[in-house]
């Protein structure tokens, strides 16, 4: 089935169509009372955050809205790395979430491994299913296809019980947490966000199926009882074969 693949001329226009998409998501009537939404670390999702903190601040019910993070870097929450002040300067520090709804990973204890234990736990307590299944899951895609903090060759990928992992990014030292490939593959919906030439080669070889995508752990999300939309600006779409681009375009 052909992946659905949304193509938008720029970054910029591209966090602008997502923000509306993450709106209608999170405004959509469901049976729950709360939503949750984990979001994604990287530059590409920083248009996104701004566009809801700015166009969509009065549009989103904050107080019925939970936040978690699908990867966050091993530093401080106020490092120039954190994934967690990413978003507080993006987006918490101008809206009215409660702060009771906003779950970053824990990057204060001395051993990655129990900060890993304990974000696991604190999704315990929040979904009370087997699995923990998210309304919607933003993430992004390196140059090499990772995806979260899900690096190619990372032992991480194999994890197929523990919901949060530590991991390493081959090209830097620092230790990392991520969701695992169980939890991301139960998210009801999943948006990848993609930008940039740099992507284009890896994009177009996970989007073309099993055959070629054997190093590429943005391939193993395939969500089991959910969908994944792919929204691509035209520079990381530029080697996408006809067949893989909307029929539009
Ligand atoms: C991180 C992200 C990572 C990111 C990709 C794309 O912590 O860096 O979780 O997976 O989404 O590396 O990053 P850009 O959006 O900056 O290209």
């Amino acid at each position: 089935m052909r992946p659905d693949v949304r193509v938008y001329a720029d970054g910029d226009r591209l966090g602008r169509e997502v923000a509306r998409a993450v709106v209608e998501r999170l405004n959509a009537p469901a049976p729950a009372d709360i939503r949750t939404l984990c979001l994604a670390g990287g530059q590409t999702p920083r248009i996104l955050y701004r566009v809801l903190a700015t166009e969509y601040r009065d549009t989103i019910l904050w107080p019925r809205l939970h936040l978690f993070w699908g990867d966050e870097r091993y530093v401080p929450p106020d490092d120039a790395n954190s994934n967690y002040r990413l978003v507080r300067e993006s987006l918490l520090d101008h809206v009215r979430i409660p702060k009771e709804n906003v779950h970053p990973m824990p990057t204060d204890l001395p051993d990655p491994s129990d900060a890993a234990a304990a974000y696991e736990q604190t999704l315990r307590e929040r979904f009370p299913s087997p699995w923990p299944r998210f309304d919607l899951v933003l993430l992004g895609m390196g140059p090499d296809g990772h995806t979260a903090s899900l690096f190619p060759g990372s032992p991480a990928l194999a994890e197929r019980t523990r919901w949060v992992a530590t991991a390493r990014a081959i090209v830097e030292p620092r230790v990392r947490l991520t969701l695992t490939l169980p939890v991301l593959n139960r998210a009801s919906l999943i948006f990848f966000l993609v930008t940039g030439a740099e992507k284009a080669d890896v994009l177009r070889r996970v989007l073309a199926g099993p055959a070629e995508t054997a190093p590429y752990p943005a391939a193993a999300v395939r969500p089991e009882d959910g969908r994944i939309v792919w929204w691509v600006d035209e520079q990381a779409a530029r080697s996408l074969p006809r067949t893989l681009l909307p029929p539009t375009q």
